[in-house]
């Protein structure tokens, strides 16, 4: 199969098929990252933009570390330190970026939709590192690569978030690509952080008001962070509160099927989403979700500079 994309702004327009290609490179490529040199000469010579407009660890980390396995350059522009707080735009600056020949863009902003908008002006690929409360598709691949290595299929299993679902980009990619794999996928959370309709995002999709009903049997939970950043308001009224309704707990945990395992994108808010038993506990796969994220980039990246034809 050939990977055809220019750019991988989202899930929605991924196929199945596309989502099991960029995992099966990224399994191959896993390896790389455990020799004593990670490094191998693919991308020698090519250049890659880390545009994040937004903070990160963990994605813009690993991007980098993927890129730079692949032995491209990377460099490096934010919100602070660059002429964006001098009032240029995020086009010009990404124009006068491709005036110096890039060759990628990988990029995390605020603004929902605002990869897409750059997508239609500039010749590089771009990566969507993260778009307001829009997508952020290689979260959701990394965490497919996940469940594939516990799982080893994602069809028919029951995939349960919790948590943020209105605000959260991790929610959105995950929901559309588990969907497309065949995973039935609950969601659960207070009512004013679920967004009316949902459902109709795919017979797979259904909404559980209670976190014991929608973790029972479960084989996969993944638990999500508060976004207070992309509220204009507090929609719960106290971190205690939303702990004892939706928090994931020692107790609580019981209620998934034998071996199934946590999840949770990061950061963390030990104490609010889950406690720090469960987060370091033995069906907790939260590093190995950071581990598989170098891996899948390492995978997009080289499959969008051409690697997939
Ligand atoms: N999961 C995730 O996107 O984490 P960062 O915000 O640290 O990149």
């Amino acid at each position: 199969m050939a990977f055809v994309h220019k750019n991988m702004l989202g899930l929605e327009n991924a196929s199945a098929d596309d989502i099991h290609f960029i995992l099966d490179t990224a399994k191959s490529f896993k390896e790389i990252s455990t020799r004593s040199v990670k490094k191998v000469p693919t991308l020698r010579g090519k250049t890659i933009v880390m545009a994040f407009w937004e903070p990160s660890t963990r994605t813009k980390l690993s991007f980098e570390m993927a890129a730079k396995r692949l032995s491209a350059d990377t460099y490096a522009i934010g919100a602070s330190g660059s002429s964006v707080v001098k009032g240029e735009t995020l086009l010009d600056s990404i124009r006068n970026l491709e005036a110096m020949g890039i060759d990628l863009v990988v990029m995390r902003h605020k603004q929902s939709g605002a990869p897409h908008f750059l997508a239609q002006h500039i010749d590089a690929p771009i990566i969507n590192a993260g778009d307001g409360f829009h997508e952020h598709p290689t979260q959701a691949l990394l965490d497919m690569m996940t469940i594939l290595e516990h799982k080893k299929t994602i069809e028919g299993l029951t995939v349960t978030l919790v948590g943020d679902i209105a605000h959260s980009r991790v929610a959105l990619s995950n929901i559309i690509g588990l969907s497309k794999l065949g995973a039935q996928v609950r969601l659960c959370g207070p009512f004013t952080m679920i967004p009316r309709f949902i459902e109709r995002l795919g017979p797979n999709v259904t909404v559980y008001p209670k976190l014991e009903d929608a973790i029972r049997d479960t084989d996969v939970v993944m638990m999500l962070r508060i976004q207070k950043e992309r509220m204009a308001k507090h929609l719960f009224p106290s971190n205690r509160e939303y702990a004892m309704t939706f928090g994931l707990n020692a107790k609580n945990v019981r209620l998934t099927k034998p071996g199934a395992i946590i999840m949770h994108p990061g950061p963390i808010n030990r104490g609010v989403e889950m406690t720090p038993d469960v987060a370091d506990g033995e069906r907790s796969v939260i590093l190995e979700q950071v581990n598989n994220g170098v891996a899948v980039r390492m995978a997009l990246i080289y499959l969008l500079m051409g690697g997939g034809k």
